[in-house]
């Protein structure tokens, strides 16, 4: 769209000269009458601001959106720019007029409709406007227009956008009339079919086109190579297949080659290398294998083959040429080393998750512009050179997960613009350095799982943007500096696995994602002053420490808490009474009893009564940090958050509440029963008071919204972040909802309309009045029975098959049992299905790479590979299924589910101690079927993903099991 406005703008601009110069002019009568009446239609439309209209001028002329020229001695309509008037609000018995009257203006080159919710136009507009036939530029973006692409009839046209629509079915020759398109923009449709030849601009003008985000499939078509003018060529994100043909020569004019996010493979194509003019390449997430073409960056100057298949090494020449700025090579299969002849222009290197080795070049200090470094998860070593510190532009610095050592460079207190520090499992020792400690923006800091010793350096607290710090998983010693409670930016705090001990200081009000003190020395009573200032704090994990004595009354004031690990302490009395959304868990302390509520842990846990294995410290450990690396996307998502609950609460003291500012809201669903249920104004009301907050997970607030009929829904805030949203914006994931909301399949929760604000999205959905499946097998007195858990089983299969089974597969950022409502006992809804449109790790190009996920669900090959598959959702499903068979939670003890299952299974009579024993014996049948249910289960959770099962499989097993 932009590239088009950009394109046209030349047109644009000699439109307002001549208008400019044009005073005594007139418009004829006729077309004054035109337009008088199109404007009167748009009036007839409350939507509108009829300031917005701005008609009151004499000269139509002047009116928004009217651009007029010279022709002869009067002005005639040039163009018309009517985007987001709300034209498809207008009266449907005007409506087809208001197009008549548009084919009237024979003199109109320019016509955009963009950004109008229009869902259709009439069929005579395509077909028989032939008063538009000198028409040049037609914008119809952003728009909900449901059909085939239509026969057109402006074989003028030279901009032709319809992109962020629902055009269906193939192109075929459609197109082929408009010989003289310079720009043709079909993407984010649901274009089906191969490549379109577009025979009809061979060798024609064609600079730019744009087909991404649609399903198109089939390899890519030599017909492609004859438009020789392309400059813009973006075919990302379809099913495309098969080698990409070796004939770039053809296109000689190529900047811009876009082929990301399809299923191409074979070798990157050699002919690149020669194009003088490619400025930008991505071929990411495809399976593109082979070595990169010696001479790929000779002219091209942001390349990005992440997420692909390359190996070998990095030839001298690659990151040499000094035009090269941007290097995306994460997740390949790389070796060797890095080459120390580095572009000095380069401000972006991501060679993460490949296999480099060696030590960092210390000539990496001769990039001044750097700006993202991110090498992580290879088999890098030795020292950080110190003359990285001379990289004063490095924002973002990640090297973890490398064999990086030695004591941690005092050069890296000079970079002073970072906002991101990784330096996390590497074996990193001695002290931290209390001089590199002036980053002043410094956001995210995680040093954790190294070897790191000595005290927490009191000027830890200058970092006053810190939100996230992870430290855990090191030998630091002594007590949190008392000054922590001076971070008044932190929301994060992960100090598990260290040797700390002495007094807790208070902790900042900001703290709100969690605070991990587990596995440390602390002892004595829970110190309730040191959490109290904290009360939007979502997990706390005081397990494995010497805390004795009763727990707090004051814990249960962190309105916000939804896990409180108490577990192995010496903990006494009775546990205070906590909201029935918080999961306590409090094994391991002999004296602590639970009267009031049902243990969210059983006691009779097989593995509580075996002594601790030597190999559970590493393994909590490494949860530990795992668990700071997924809340990292937290930390963002709910660092915004603050903001708004402090609106609410000063919103519920005084009269007049201020309400969010809504940037968009609109209703996905076309069912007339919601749509006029549905109150946007109401519900936004309802979500500032934490009374109507019934559900929170990792990522989302539910909140319980009656309208003003009666009528119940859910409403789940959803917290946005510019760092999270990498490519596109509101409006694209505002898009993304549309298509998700287009989805039917009973066992998926489906958002029926969305509102948008500043810093946070509200989805609405039907009410599953019966919670969630985790509080129905965790937290209800009730067991559920055999045929439920198998029903929900069923259900959870059936939705996660459909949504894999999609054309464009729907995979799931975050599957457990919180996030699977449940309609009635046995109608379970897969929720959190937009998630992975929010955080695409694999699509991220800024600092945000961490996938993310539910302790306990999270597939062991995601710490690696940091890319979301079905594989890994099968696993989550895997656990699901365990939970629902066992009746235990997905960890406890620092134990996964899935782990202690798998280590359980070798024998039969082993797996006998697998099953929930409240059920298991009920009958013959019950227990024949929960054990192959329980063969399924271990399948999924195969930790090779290659050898888990497919979901359609899944479920004809499911079905079969008997
Ligand atoms: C096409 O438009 C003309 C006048 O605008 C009208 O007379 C004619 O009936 C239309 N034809 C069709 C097929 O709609
Ligand atoms: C480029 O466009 C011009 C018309 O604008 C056309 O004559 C020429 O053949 C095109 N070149 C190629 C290589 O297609
Ligand atoms: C492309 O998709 C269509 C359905 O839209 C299907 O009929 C066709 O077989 C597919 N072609 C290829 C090569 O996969
Ligand atoms: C990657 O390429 C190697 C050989 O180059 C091959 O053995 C391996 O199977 C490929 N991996 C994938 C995921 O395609």
């Amino acid at each position: 769209m932009g590239r088009c406005v950009y394109l046209f703008s030349f047109l644009l601009l000699s439109t307002l000269c001549t208008s400019s110069q044009v005073f005594a002019a007139q418009l004829d009568q006729t077309q004054t009458g035109v337009l008088q009446k199109l404007f009167k239609s748009l009036q007839s439309n409350f939507s509108v601001p009829s300031s917005l209209l701005n008609n009151g001028d004499a000269n139509p002329c002047n009116w928004n959106g009217v651009g007029c020229a010279l022709s002869g001695s009067s002005e005639v309509v040039r163009e018309l720019s009517f985007s987001n008037f709300g034209i498809s609000s207008i009266k449907s018995s005007s409506f087809e007029d208001f197009f008549d009257s548009l084919c009237s203006l024979h003199t109109l080159q320019h016509l955009n409709l963009s950004s109008n919710q229009l869902s259709s136009l009439p069929d005579s507009f395509f077909s028989n406007c032939t008063g538009l036939s000198g028409l040049k530029y037609l914008n119809l973006s952003s728009n909900a227009i449901n059909q085939q692409i239509p026969n057109f009839k402006f074989r003028d046209l030279e901009v032709l956008d319809l992109s962020w629509n629902h055009f269906t079915g193939a192109i075929g020759n459609k197109l082929d009339s408009l010989t003289k398109l310079k720009s043709l923009n079909l993407s984010s449709n649901s274009l089906h079919g191969s490549i379109p030849p577009l025979s009809g601009q061979e060798n024609g003008p064609l600079k730019e086109l744009v087909l991404s985000m649609n399903y198109f499939n089939g390899t890519i078509p030599y017909s492609i190579f004859k438009h020789g003018n392309l400059t813009y060529l973006d075919l990302s994100q379809n099913n495309l297949i098969g080698r990409v043909p070796d004939e770039f020569n053809n296109l000689s004019k190529l900047e811009t080659l876009l082929l990301n996010a399809n299923n191409l493979s074979g070798n990157i194509p050699t002919s690149l290398t020669n194009l003088k003019t490619l400025y930008r390449f991505a071929a990411y997430q495809n399976n593109f294998s082979g070595l990169i073409p010696i001479g790929l960056t000779k002219y091209a100057k942001i390349l990005d083959l992440s997420y692909n298949n390359i190996t070998g090494g990095l030839q001298p020449d690659l990151l040499s040429p000094p035009t090269l700025e941007s290097i995306d090579l994460t997740n390949n299969g790389l070796t060797g080393s890095i080459p120390g002849n580095i572009s000095r222009n380069l401000y972006r290197l991501r060679l993460g998750w490949n296999q480099l080795s060696g030590t960092l070049p210390t000539s990496i200090g001769e990039l001044s512009l750097l700006s993202y470094l991110e090498l992580d998860g290879n088999k890098l070593e030795g020292k950080i050179p110190n003359e990285l510190g001379n990289c004063k532009n490095l924002t973002l610095l990640n090297l973890a997960s490398n064999n990086f050592e030695n004591e941690l460079p005092l050069g890296l207190g000079n970079l002073s613009n970072l906002v991101v520090i990784k330096l996390q499992i590497n074996n990193f020792s001695g002290r931290i350095p209390s001089q590199i400690l002036n980053w002043a923006n410094v956001s995210t800091l995680n040093f954790s799982l190294n070897a790191l010793s000595g005290e927490i350096p009191p000027q830890i607290s200058n970092l006053k943007k810190l939100a996230n710090l992870n430290l855990g998983g090191n030998n630091l010693s002594g007590s949190i500096p008392s000054t922590i409670g001076d971070m008044s930016s932190l929301n994060e705090l992960q100090l598990g696995n260290n040797k700390l001990s002495g007094i807790i200081p208070a902790m900042p009000g900001s703290l709100t994602t969690a605070l991990n003190l587990s596995h440390n020395s602390f002892s004595g009573p829970i110190p309730s002053s040191s959490f109290i200032n904290s009360l939007e704090l979502e997990v706390l994990d005081l397990s494995r420490n010497n805390f004795s004595g009763l727990v707090p009354d004051s814990l249960t004031t962190l309105r916000f808490l939804t896990i409180l690990d108490l577990s192995n302490n010496n903990l006494s009395g009775t546990l205070p009474n906590f909201h029935n959304w918080v999961n306590v868990i409090i094994t391991g302390n002999a004296l602590l009893s639970n009267s009031t509520r049902e243990a969210t842990s059983n006691p009779d846990h097989p593995h509580s009564k075996k002594k601790v294995n030597p190999g559970l410290a590493i393994l909590f450990s490494v949860l530990g940090a795992f668990f700071g690396f997924l809340l990292l996307a937290c930390l963002i998502v709910f660092s915004l958050s603050k903001r708004f609950y402090r609106v609410e609460n000063v919103g519920l003291q005084s009269d007049d509440i201020t309400l969010p500012y809504i940037t968009d809201g609109r209703l996905i669903t076309t069912n007339s029963i919601h749509t006029s249920n549905i109150d946007f104004t109401k519900s936004m009301e309802s979500v500032l008071n934490p009374l109507n907050v019934f559900m929170k997970t990792r990522f989302c607030t539910y909140y319980r919204v009656e309208m003003p009929n009666g009528s119940i829904y859910s409403v789940k805030k959803l917290n946005f972040s510019e760092k999270i949203i990498q490519i596109g914006s509101q409006e694209k994931f505002g898009h993304e909802l549309e298509v998700l909301g287009r989805l039917t399949n009973s066992n998926v929760m489906v958002p029926l309309a969305y509102v948008l604000t500043a810093d946070s999205a509200y989805l609405f959905y039907e009410h599953a009045c019966m919670g969630t499946v985790f509080d129905m097998l965790h937290s209800s007195g009730n067991v559920l029975d055999w045929q439920c858990r198998y029903s929900i089983s069923l259900g959870v299969a059936q939705g996660l098959a459909f949504l894999h089974g999609c054309t464009q597969p729907v995979l799931l950022l975050d599957l457990s049992t919180r996030s699977v409502h449940l309609k009635s006992m046995n109608e379970p809804q897969i929720g959190d299905i937009e998630l992975y449109k929010v955080i695409d790790p694999s699509k991220s190009t800024g600092s945000l790479s961490a996938i993310a996920g539910t302790v306990g669900y999270i597939p062991p090959e995601y710490a690696y590979t940091m890319r979301l598959t079905m594989a890994g959702n099968v696993y989550s499903f895997g656990v699901v299924l365990l939970e629902l068979l066992t009746g235990k939670p997905p960890v406890s003890e620092g134990i996964e589910l899935a782990k202690w299952a798998l280590s359980h299974s070798g024998r039969p009579e082993d797996r006998e101690g697998i099953l929930d024993s409240r059920i298991s014996h009920a009958s013959i049948p019950v227990h024949s079927q929960m054990q192959s249910v329980l063969k399924i289960a271990l399948a999924c959770v195969a930790v090779s993903p290659e050898s888990r099962p497919k979901m359609r499989n899944v479920l004809r097993m499911l079905f079969n099991a008997k």
